[in-house]
């Protein structure tokens, strides 16, 4: 090669990495800073997912992690952020928290993606309801997660001869005989949102969908202080004897392991609980068995988590929309809801490759829309604004502790519904 041409093909080989350095640099520059509360094995390991999606577009993830079923811990870390002027690009966002978002004005317009995604035709009209303000979409939501299961050790019901409990008195007869056989037959964590989780549960089984929809959704003070409702404290008390001396406070995570590892029979959980069991190795059919909570089958009570994306800078805008379109992208849904135990929040996506409780889910899901039983989860703010929540969440707690006797509680429960609203 002559000097020349030397110089030249050098000088073309800097320009050209120069030019790589350059788009390396602005492709940096590019972040979402992602607030959620999947801080469990299972949940870190659905999240990843995401992360790596948004790393391999060239957008850097700066994950704010906030431990806390329900996210109420994350609500309260993310209520001091944007009070501060320091909002995250999104947040993991229940229900109704995702209209008290929007109304405070801070929450971004996702519409121009929502159109490119066709997110009108493919998203429930039920979970719409929640990830729109004023016919504007606000937030992504990337699954649909339901209360209403229990999750069951294979093996122990194996071993003690049980089969599906169809109804609550079959339900008490599989936990007495667990429980006889020396074993937690319940495995929950005192703690007001999983408190709450099972009395989703036993709202539905008690007194059906018309009854969940009156007591937890429209209010109504006649519902609330029913004999009904306190057949359902004294449904909450009789669970409380099936669990162990330790589970005061206890998390959800730690819940399910007694499950998997064959130290307690069952856990009365949402879909979450499967992303530990498959994290632990173990199979649907053959280890666990998911079963919907006795006598709510064809109901859902359901929770669909979401990304809230707050109104950002210029330049932030374009990584937020990357995070947008990433999470409503359909090969995203299936291997994301895979890992998280829930159903995809698309209805046109191909669900044929998860497993059975994944497609239970999914089947679950389409027959309660049709048949209008597919009602929000009040312990996961899709029933009722967070005031009313956690009004009802203290309720629950304290009778479920012994603190009320179920009288009192369906009294307090009508006066505390009542002062939060
Ligand atoms: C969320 C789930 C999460 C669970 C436990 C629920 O509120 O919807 O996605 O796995 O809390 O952290």
């Amino acid at each position: 090669m002559k000097f020349a041409n030397v110089f030249a093909a050098a000088l073309m080989a800097s320009a050209a990495s120069l030019a790589l350095a350059g788009g390396a640099m602005a492709q940096a520059k590019e972040e979402v800073q992602v607030l959620h509360w999947w801080t469990s094995g299972g949940e870190a390991k659905a999240l990843a997912t995401l992360k790596d999606k948004m790393q391999a577009e060239g957008v850097t993830w700066t994950d704010v992690p906030v431990a806390g079923g329900g996210g109420e811990g994350a609500m309260t870390v993310l209520r001091s952020r944007v009070t501060a002027g320091d909002p995250p690009t999104a947040s993991q966002m229940l229900g109704f928290d995702i209209q008290d978002w929007a109304e405070q004005g801070v929450l971004a317009n996702l519409n121009d993606i929502a159109a490119k995604g066709n997110w009108d035709a493919t998203i429930p009209q039920a979970i719409q309801k929640f990830s729109k303000y004023q016919d504007q979409w606000v937030a992504a939501p990337v699954n649909i997660h339901s209360t209403n299961w229990i999750w069951v050790n294979k093996a122990m019901f194996d071993e003690l001869g049980l089969s599906e409990p169809k109804d609550w008195d079959e339900l008490v007869a599989a936990l007495d005989k667990i429980k006889a056989s020396g074993k937690t037959a319940l495995a929950h964590g005192g703690q007001p949102w999983q408190d709450a989780t099972i009395f989703d549960s036993v709202v539905m089984t008690t007194g059906g969908p018309e009854f969940y929809q009156k007591a937890l959704i429209d209010l109504d003070p006649e519902a609330l202080g029913s004999d009904t409702m306190k057949t359902v404290f004294e449904r909450m008390a009789k669970l409380r004897t099936y669990v162990d001396d330790n589970f005061s406070g206890r998390d959800w995570n730690l819940a399910s392991a007694m499950v998997i590892n064959g130290e307690a029979g069952m856990q009365i959980m949402g879909d979450w609980a499967k992303g530990e069991f498959l994290n632990a190795g173990k199979e649907p059919g053959k280890d666990f068995l998911c079963y919907r909570f006795p006598g709510t089958q064809g109901t859902v009570t359901f929770n669909t988590d979401q990304f809230a994306m707050f109104k950002v800078g210029d330049n932030a805008q374009d990584a937020q929309t990357k995070l947008a379109a990433a999470i409503e992208e359909p090969a995203f849904q299936v291997a994301f809801n895979k890992i998280k135990g829930s159903a995809p929040t698309r209805t046109d996506v191909d669900t044929s490759s998860l497993d059975a409780c994944g497609q239970k889910a999914v089947a679950d899901v389409k027959e309660a829309a049709e048949k209008g039983t597919l009602l929000g989860s009040l312990a996961h703010g899709h029933a009722a604004r967070a005031a009313v929540k956690n009004a009802m969440y203290d309720v629950v707690t304290a009778a479920f502790n012994g603190e009320y006797t179920p009288d009192q509680a369906t009294t307090e429960l009508v006066t505390a519904v009542a002062g939060a609203q």
